[in-house]
């Protein structure tokens, strides 16, 4: 058995053209390295097991008594903290910290990562950079201040200073989010007094990555219209129903609009169904569409998208 398994699924996902370049799966067996990579786009990891869930796997050289346990499933988020957003990603399985999910057992780190189009910046150390999304609104993927490998932002800086390739500072994603998210451009700066050092003598460098949407609210009996010019509709979130007591509230008694609770949980699978992939949609905001999830309220459509 190999030691490193990659196995491209179904290169192209039939039902969303647009976001979703690849689908990929790659199996590592503990201690090693797991490496993700995307030719085109961004990794977007859907799920990481740590554990055994077959006896064949991962098996090379290993007593029987390490491999017949076929019931040991722990999902893991590291992986996806640590890779979403990038072009490649390289990670020592053994500094992941995971918890051990079945003592005794040979276990191997199973992910399934799709690769999505979008934004990566790169900035090293005391640089800027300014994340830019025209007319529309910053959506931030992931973000992290510190060193994966010792490749990056290393031209000229002593070895030393870039051998510690496994440095987190961990509030960078919600530190980043906070100042960009839903703006226009945002002025991004990879330093310690943003971002507490996480790894004091190494350089560091700042990655975010992040996808441009756009937001429109369409009252009900309304029709929404999606357009992406030249390029394809992604559905990134939906709502149809209410959520506060001011939008498309002109006009309308309190007791129509007094609920803020309203929601229609599959209001993104049934838009996605319509308009994901084409250039321009239309969507009515009714209830023929969406079924009435809150009789008596006068409702609306969110629906927030990104053209890609
Ligand atoms: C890896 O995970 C995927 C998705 O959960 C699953 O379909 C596949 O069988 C797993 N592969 C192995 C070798 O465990």
């Amino acid at each position: 058995m190999m030691l490193f398994l990659k196995l491209s699924l179904l290169t192209l996902i039939i039902s969303a053209p647009g976001l979703i370049v690849s689908r990929e799966n790659m199996i590592t067996c503990y201690s090693h390295v797991q490496r993700l990579t995307c030719e085109t786009g961004l990794i977007k990891v859907k799920s990481s097991v740590y554990g055994r869930t077959n006896s064949i796997t991962c098996n090379t050289n290993r007593p029987s008594s390490e491999v017949t346990n076929t019931n040991c499933a722990l999902r893991i988020t590291t992986i996806a903290d640590r890779c979403n957003g990038l072009k490649e990603c390289e990670l020592k399985t053994e500094l992941l910290g995971n918890p051990d999910p079945c003592y005794g057992t040979y276990k191997y780190y199973n992910t399934t990562y799709d690769c999505i189009n979008g934004h990566l910046v790169v900035i090293c150390e005391q640089g800027y950079s300014t994340l830019d999304c025209g007319s529309d609104s910053i959506e931030i993927i992931n973000a992290n201040y510190g060193r994966g490998n010792s490749r990056t932002c290393s031209n000229g800086i002593p070895s030393f200073q870039t051998q510690n390739t496994n440095c987190y500072a961990p509030n960078t994603l919600s530190t980043v989010a906070a100042m960009c998210k839903g703006k226009k451009t945002c002025t991004v700066e990879a330093s310690n007094t943003i971002f507490n050092d996480p790894c004091f003598g190494t350089v560091k460098y700042l990655t975010v990555s992040y996808i441009c949407t756009r937001e429109i609210v369409t009252c009900e009996s309304s029709t929404a219209t999606l357009n992406c010019g030249a390029h394809r509709i992604k559905i990134i979130s939906a709502n149809y129903g209410r959520t506060d007591s001011t939008t498309c509230s002109s006009g309308r008694p309190a007791s129509q609009i007094s609920n803020k609770n309203c929601y229609t949980p599959d209001a993104l699978n049934k838009i996605a169904a319509r308009c994901e992939g084409q250039s321009s949609c239309e969507v009515p905001a009714t209830n023929v569409v969406f079924s009435d999830p809150c009789y008596g309220t006068y409702k609306y459509l969110t629906i927030v998208y990104s053209c890609v």
